[in-house]
C-alpha cells in the first residue's frame, strides 16, 4: 500500500536517495528540512531533490513546523541530525539541540498525531570501538585506545602489550557513548525504540557504518571521508591521513543504504529492533585515498599520512550484518571499485570547495588533533 513518508532533514544526501526510491515505488514523499548552511551553502532546494517531493522548510526543534510536516504522514524517517563526530566535541550545545531535543520535539508531536512506523538514521559510532579478539581467543567488548602506543602503532593491545584483532561487531555489543555526536544518536534511537513502543507505534533504527555516494556534502568537512578526501583531489591536493592510515572502516553505497530504509518501513520484523547497516567488506583509510586518487585519475596525489590523531576517532569498528540479512533480507548490491567510479564522476560535475584546513585549523586550536 503507498503510503505518505515524511523524511526528516530529507533534503541531505541520504534522504534525497531515500526519497527518490520511496517515490519510485509509488509513496508520497514529504521533507522537512531547515537546510543548513554547513550542508546547504546557497540554502535553497537542492536540485538534486526528486520534483515530486513536497519540500517544507523548517526545523525540527519548532513544534509548529513538525505538526505541519506531519498532517497526513504515514509514517516517518528521521535523519535531521548535525553529523561531524569531531565538531560535535566542541560545538556541544548546537548537536545536542539539533540531535537530542530535536527528536524530543517530534516524538512530542508523534504523541499527538501517531504514525505507523519512525525509522531512525542511528549510528555506528555509538559502539566506540568494535569487538576484537586477543591473542589468546579472548573476545573483547569493552576496549579503549589510550591514544599511540609507546612503540609508536596505533592498535588497541591487551594487557601483555599485544595488538588486538578486530572481528564483526553485532548488535548485542555493549555501547561505548564516545562523543557528543555518538550520545545524540543513541538518545535518538532509544527515544524512538521507547516512544514507538509506549504510543502503539512501530519503531526501527538502522545503525549505518560509512556512507558515500554522489550527493554527498563535498564542502562540509566535518565528516565523511571519501567526501574530504574527493574536494581535495578535485583541488589538487594530497589526501590527508591520520594516524597511519591503516584503521579500518566499512563504506556503503547511499542507493544500498535508501534500500535498508525501505526495508526497515516495510518489514513486519523490523519494528523494535536496531540493525547494522554496512556493505560487509572493510577497507584501510590508506587504500580507500589511494584507490580514489586513482578513480578521479590523479594517482599522482600520493596520501599524505600525518601521524596525528582526530579527538574522538575510534580505530577499528567491522559490523556484522547477520541480522539485517536474516530478518530484513538485507544485502548490500553496489561494487566498491564501481562506485568510487561514478562518485569520481559526479565529483568532476560540482565545484568542491576544499574547506580542510579551515576545520582543521578549528579542531587544532581546540585541541582536537594532536
Ligand atoms: C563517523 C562516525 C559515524 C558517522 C560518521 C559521519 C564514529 C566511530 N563514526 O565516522 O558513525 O556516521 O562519522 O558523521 O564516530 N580521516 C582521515 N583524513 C581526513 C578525514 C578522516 O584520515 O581528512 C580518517 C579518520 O581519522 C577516520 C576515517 O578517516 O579514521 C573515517 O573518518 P570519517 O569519514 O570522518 O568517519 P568516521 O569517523 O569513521
Amino acid at each position: 500500500m503507498p503510503e505518505t513518508v515524511l523524511i526528516t532533514g530529507g533534503a541531505g544526501f541520504i534522504g534525497r536517495h531515500l526519497a527518490h526510491a520511496l517515490l519510485q515505488r509509488g509513496d508520497r514523499v514529504r521533507v522537512l528540512d531547515s537546510l543548513i548552511e554547513q550542508v546547504h551553502p546557497d540554502r535553497v532546494r537542492p536540485a538534486e531533490l526528486a520534483g515530486e517531493v513536497e519540500l517544507s522548510v523548517g526545523d525540527v526543534r519548532d513544534p509548529d513546523a513538525v505538526r505541519q510536516a506531519l498532517k497526513g504522514v504515514d509514517s516517518v524517517v528521521h535523519l535531521a541530525a548535525e553529523v561531524g563526530v569531531g565538531q560535535s566535541m566542541y560545538a556541544v550545545d548546537r548537536y545536542t539541540s539539533v540531535n537530542d531535543y530535536g527528536t524530543a520535539v517530534l516524538f512530542q508531536e508523534l504523541i499527538a498525531a501517531p504514525v505507523r512506523r519512525v525509522v531512525v538514521a542511528s549510528s555506528m559510532s555509538i559502539y566506540g570501538e568494535g569487538l576484537y579478539r586477543a591473542a589468546d581467543g579472548r573476545l573483547m567488548e569493552d576496549v579503549v585506545r589510550a591514544g599511540r602506543n609507546p612503540d609508536g602503532t596505533w592498535d588497541p593491545l591487551d594487557d601483555q602489550g599485544r595488538p588486538l584483532t578486530p572481528v564483526p561487531t553485532p548488535e548485542s555489543k555493549v555501547n561505548a557513548l564516545r562523543s557528543v555526536y555518538a550520545l545524540g544518536k543513541y538518545v535518538q534511537e532509544q527515544l524512538t525504540l521507547m516512544l514507538t513502543r509506549q504510543y502503539g507505534m512501530e519503531g526501527a533504527a538502522l545503525r549505518l557504518w560509512n556512507v558515500y555516494g554522489p550527493g554527498q556534502a563535498l564542502s562540509n568537512p566535518y565528516t565523511g571521508v571519501l567526501a574530504i578526501f574527493a574536494a581535495r583531489i578535485a583541488n589538487g591536493q594530497a589526501p590527508m591521513i591520520f594516524e597511519d592510515g591503516a584503521q579500518r572502516r566499512d563504506f556503503v553505497h547511499v542507493s544500498d543504504i535508501a534500500r535498508a530504509f525501505v526495508l526497515a518501513l516495510d518489514h513486519p520484523q523490523a519494528n523494535g529492533e536496531v540493525f547494522n547497516i554496512a556493505s560487509g567488506e572493510d577497507r584501510s583509510i590508506e587504500e580507500v585515498a589511494r584507490l580514489q586518487a586513482k578513480a578521479m585519475g590523479r594517482p599522482d596525489l600520493t596520501p599524505e599520512i600525518t601521524g596525528k590523531a582526530r579527538a574522538g576517532d575510534i580505530r577499528h569498528c567491522i559490523p556484522d550484518l547477520s541480522k539485517a540479512e536474516a530478518r530484513l533480507g538485507y544485502r548490500a548490491a553496489k561494487d566498491f571499485g564501481e562506485g568510487l567510479a561514478e562518485l569520481a564522476e559526479w565529483v568532476a560535475r560540482q565545484e568542491a570547495k576544499d574547506r580542510v584546513a579551515e576545520a582543521r585549523k578549528e579542531l587544532e586550536m581546540r585541541g582536537l588533533v594532536a
